[in-house]
């Protein structure tokens, strides 16, 4: 089985003007794709690896043959980290989140706009290239926590279930708003998909580690087939 680019779920243009079509179309259709070339490659020489997903080769990099473990930490994080972000996004999102979700931000952030104000900042001030997430612990109660991981890692590798992600490479941002990545967070908060984010939360309730496991075999097993 080979790993296989998952299609945007909405136009290139669907996110505008929060995020252009061009930056959209180089992020989805040569940088994610490259991530996938780069990780099949590596798994060239290891049939029984292929087997695995994404998820499950990120969350066991140390059973990994040494020569392909960087490659595949950085490729199958690309890979996946994207999968999730072009879920976060919708063209019919923005405003605020309901139900149980935004019941724990209140509880873990004190209110909407201070999570906000968290998570740019932890955004405006991750050093190089990463990901700004909205995680829950999995210990500590299942805490809410805003999270910075560096290149492609990703937080399940730490114990924390993604809930919500953004991505601060500069190739997400760069064409519109060069050096203003303050800016491009501000405004992908128009196009924040909250039901993707509620939808995460009630399934990290139960055994998050398993289930994660069990989503990251569903979805990528989805875009493994061909
Ligand atoms: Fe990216």
């Amino acid at each position: 089985m080979k790993h296989l680019l998952p299609p945007l779920p909405y136009g290139p243009a669907a996110l505008e003007p929060h995020i252009d079509a061009r930056t959209m179309m180089l992020h989805h259709d040569k940088h994610h794709a490259s991530y996938v070339a780069n990780l099949n490659s590596a798994l060239e020489e290891f049939p029984a690896l292929q087997e695995r997903t994404a998820i499950w080769l990120l969350l066991n990099l140390g059973k990994l043959p040494e020569k392909i473990r960087m490659a595949v930490r950085h490729n199958a994080g690309g890979h996946v980290n994207h999968s999730l972000f072009w879920r976060a996004m919708s063209p019919t999102g923005g405003g605020a989140p309901t139900g149980r979700l935004a019941d724990a931000i209140e509880r873990d952030f004190g209110g909407l706009a201070q999570f906000k104000a968290r998570f740019d900042d932890a955004g405006v001030k991750l050093f190089g290239s990463g990901w700004v997430w909205l995680a829950r612990a999995q210990q500590d109660g299942g805490r809410l926590e805003v999270y910075t991981t560096s290149g492609h890692d990703h937080p399940m590798m730490q114990g924390h279930f993604p809930l919500l992600v953004n991505d601060v490479w500069e190739h997400a941002y760069y064409l519109k708003h060069e050096n203003r990545r303050a800016e491009y967070l501000h405004g992908w908060w128009s196009v924040v998909n909250w039901q993707e984010a509620a939808a995460r939360f009630e399934r990290s309730d139960h055994g998050a580690e398993d289930n994660w496991e069990s989503e990251g075999g569903a979805l990528l097993e989805a875009t493994t087939r061909s």
